[in-house]
């Protein structure tokens, strides 16, 4: 059993992945500067060496998420997903760590070809996807001059219960729930390669625990759909009828994200296999029950 420390624990995946961590038997120490930690402050400002003694794996999911205000909100984004990044690796400079997990993105790769293979061109079109792709270079930075052992998870839109309330499939359920209309950027022909929480969990915990160093990972390859196919779905889970409503094309959205999965299957023997409908579901569920 190993000793993690986990930041954005009371996020949407970190809280998800504290449980999994603690149902697997590790001791874990989650930080978030929003109540549900279990060290409540902010990355930024907090005394950090007390919270890595002992420590041998960091998973820093902490950071400024979403596409589309990091055009207007960029010092969040440079504060919350470099400044963060940078502090803690500073910190972790002559520890024994085992291993520094960085949450990336698929943002990273805007407008290279699809599939995206980590090994292939990164070209953000969003200042959100600059921050998480300068992240990256920063620990291999810290790797390659500080000797700390670091992979980055590229992480395709993730969904599933406690989603964040900004995210597509949130918004699109709690509107059908209200019989408000469902609101969607451009005219919904765009891709996405959804991941189901569960997976982007199981993949970040052998990520850890397998020997991999030093490189990006694609976490990803689940459910390839367009907006309008998970709408759909959508409709049909919740029996609803759904009024859409088109906004013009998000700056900063990718037109499609789709997960070339080989490095995660060869480095971490897994890939994401929970079909769409049954990952719907589950989120269906949990707003439901949040209404009840
Ligand atoms: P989230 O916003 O639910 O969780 C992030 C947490 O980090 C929040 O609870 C927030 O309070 C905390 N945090 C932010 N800045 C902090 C600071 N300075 N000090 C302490 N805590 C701080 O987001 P999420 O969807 O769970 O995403 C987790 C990570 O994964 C983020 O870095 C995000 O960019 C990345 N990511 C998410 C997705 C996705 O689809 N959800 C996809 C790719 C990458
Ligand atoms: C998500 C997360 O928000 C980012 O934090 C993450 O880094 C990113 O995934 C990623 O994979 O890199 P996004 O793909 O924009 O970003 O996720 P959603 O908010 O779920 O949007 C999915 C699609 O639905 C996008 O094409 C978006 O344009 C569209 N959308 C979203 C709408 O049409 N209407 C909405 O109300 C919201």
């Amino acid at each position: 059993m190993a000793r993690f420390l986990v930041t954005g624990a009371a996020g949407f995946i970190g809280s998800h992945l504290v449980e999994a961590l603690r149902a697997a038997g590790h001791d874990v120490i989650g930080v978030d500067r929003r109540p549900g930690a279990d060290v409540v402050g902010d990355l930024l400002t907090l005394d950090l060496a007390p919270l890595l003694d002992g420590v041998e794996y960091v998973v820093h999911l902490a950071g400024q998420p979403g596409v589309r205000e990091s055009w207007s909100q960029f010092p969040a984004y440079l504060a919350g997903n470099l400044q963060t990044t940078q502090r803690l690796l500073e910190s972790l400079r002559d520890r024994p760590l085992k291993k520094f997990i960085l949450a990336s993105t698929s943002s990273v790769y805007g407008e290279a070809p699809m599939p995206a293979r980590e090994d292939g061109p990164a070209m953000p079109v969003s200042p959100y996807g600059l921050t998480k792709l300068a992240a990256e270079k920063l620990c291999d930075l810290y790797g390659r001059t500080a000797g700390i052992p670091w992979v980055a998870l590229r992480y395709f839109t993730v969904y599933g219960p406690r989603q964040r309330p900004d995210m597509a499939f949130s918004r699109w359920f709690n509107a059908a729930l209200d019989g408000e209309p469902i609101q969607i950027y451009g005219d919904g022909s765009q891709l996405r390669d959804f991941t189901y929480v569960a997976d982007a969990v199981t993949a970040t915990q052998r990520a850890a625990l397998n020997p991999v160093v030093g490189v990006p990972i694609n976490v990803g390859g689940g459910s390839a759909v367009t907006v309008r196919e998970a709408i759909r779905l959508i409709a049909a889970i919740t029996g609803r009828p759904i009024r859409i409503r088109q906004l013009p094309p998000a700056p900063g959205d990718m037109r499609e994200t789709r997960a070339d999965t080989e490095r995660l299957w060869r480095e971490v023997g897994f890939r994401p296999s929970t079909p769409l409908e049954e990952g719907l579901w589950q989120q269906y569920r949990w707003h439901l029950a949040q209404r009840a």
